[in-house]
């Protein structure tokens, strides 16, 4: 199985980052930083169509089988940048209908990274629902906390060391 995460924090070394980092480490799954894409918010009109998300979207589609989105918790929500790249994924609905068909049949989890040790309820359904809705094979979500931009514990590595290992053996 080849796998992306695809990290989206407004700091590309920060909390997240390092809860990705150790994924990385464990699953050897490639990294899509969206940080450093630009990527516009959705446009009715498509007229981002230039910006970086049909690239983005083009390269995971081709090379992947599956998505393992990454974010922080800000606002009790999915990161902007993230929330920015779901919607955007409205384009292979529309224009980019081929890309849409592609994402049929992948997977996709998710894991965030927030300072509280829980996430609201529900926290996780745009992952699922989004899933669902295009016709992806759910594989699940793990929270993760951080407090005060300290190392990880080891609660939480042992978490994200049992994750990882779930999305390798339930592909
Ligand atoms: C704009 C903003 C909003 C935040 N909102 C929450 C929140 O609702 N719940 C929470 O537990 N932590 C919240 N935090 C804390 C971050 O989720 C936490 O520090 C996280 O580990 C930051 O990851 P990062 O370094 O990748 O941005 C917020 C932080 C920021 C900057």
């Amino acid at each position: 199985m080849r796998g992306v995460i695809i990290f989206g924090s407004s700091r590309s070394h920060g909390n997240t980052r390092k809860v990705v980092d150790l994924l990385l480490d464990q699953l050897k799954f490639d990294l899509i930083d969206l940080k450093e894409k630009n990527i516009a918010p959705f446009d009715y009109d498509f007229k981002n169509s230039e910006d970086d998300f049909i690239p983005t979207i083009s390269e995971v589609v081709e090379k992947y089988d599956l998505i393992l989105f990454a974010t922080p918790v800000y606002w009790y929500s999915m990161s902007g940048i993230l929330k920015n790249f779901f919607d955007r994924i409205s384009d292979c609905l529309k224009t980019e209908k081929e890309i849409g068909r592609k994402l049929r049949g992948m997977s996709l989890a998710a894991i965030s990274c927030g300072y509280d040790q829980q996430t609201v309820a529900g926290f996780h359904e745009p992952f699922e629902y989004s899933a669902n809705y295009l016709g992806m094979k759910y594989k699940g979500f793990l929270h993760t906390w951080i407090k005060d931009d300290a190392e990880v514990e080891v609660e939480v590595k042992t978490a994200i060391h049992t994750f990882g290992k779930s999305l390798i053996e339930n592909q």
